[in-house]
């Protein structure tokens, strides 16, 4: 099995997998989460070397306030908790998004993680928490513009390259694969300029029941993709 070394994924469907079991959506959110943390093991097991999750939306604030409260609860004990498994799994993790909307102490553990696992190369882990691909894009150009009015740089070295460089993802290679659980297709907001050559694999498992059988499924259907970037497929 050829591996991807980019993989990215939309958890989705937490709300529904545990309303068919007559249960809070915020049960399914801690099931969710709980299944964050076997996926990080089995992608590290695969071998895969970069793995993005998107948890929180620049659009998930409209949720109930019971619900994002519940989150965020969850955010607070699972930002902790990733300091073992980011040891555990050798893996650098590093949080994409908007963070300056969190409450502060949610903001000082990310700080905490991001500075605790910096060093660690077998896995480089990206969580999106309030992540928006749009706002990301406004947050980057705003930037590059400062830096051109500023002079430290100039309308010349606008290319992709460059505008990548103002991404929250500068340094780390596109997705090859992405998977959203639950059965929607969209992207609802989510990597829109680095997904541009991604392949996708939709499937209707929920994001708690998504186990590592369900990802090897996902890479199976990626290593039959007839990958061609524009081109005509050799061979
Ligand atoms: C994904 O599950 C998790 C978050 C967006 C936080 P949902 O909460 O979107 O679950 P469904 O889509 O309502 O079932
Ligand atoms: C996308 O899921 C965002 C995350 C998984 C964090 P949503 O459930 O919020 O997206 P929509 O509302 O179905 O597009
Ligand atoms: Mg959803």
């Amino acid at each position: 099995m050829n591996v991807p070394d980019h993989v990215a994924i939309i958890l989705d469907g937490n709300g529904r997998w545990a309303k068919a079991k007559g249960m809070p959506r915020t049960y399914g959110h801690m099931k969710g989460c709980a299944n964050l943390e076997s996926i990080c093991d089995d992608v590290r097991d695969l071998g895969i070397k970069y793995l993005s999750v998107y948890a929180f939306s620049t659009e998930n604030w409209k949720r109930s306030r019971e619900e994002v409260e519940a989150l965020m609860r969850l955010f607070r004990s699972y930002l902790k908790r990733c300091l073992k498994i980011a040891e555990r799994n050798q893996m650098r993790v590093k949080i994409i998004g908007d963070i300056s909307a969190f409450d502060e102490d949610i903001q000082e553990s990310i700080r905490k993680l991001e500075d605790f696992s910096k060093d660690y190369k077998d896995l480089y882990f990206q969580i999106a928490l309030n992540y928006g691909s749009r706002d990301e894009i406004v947050r980057g150009m705003r930037r590059m513009a400062e830096d051109i009015r500023s002079g430290k740089a100039s309308p010349d070295n606008i290319d992709e390259d460059f505008i990548g460089t103002y991404l929250d993802t500068a340094g780390i290679p596109d997705p090859d694969l992405l998977i959203r659980t639950s059965g929607e297709m969209r992207l609802s907001n989510f990597l829109l300029w680095q997904l541009a050559y991604t392949e996708f694999y939709f499937t209707d498992v929920y994001w708690p029941d998504f186990d590592k059988a369900e990802l090897v499924k996902a890479i199976e259907y990626y290593n039959n993709r007839d990958r061609r970037y524009g081109g005509v497929k050799e061979g």
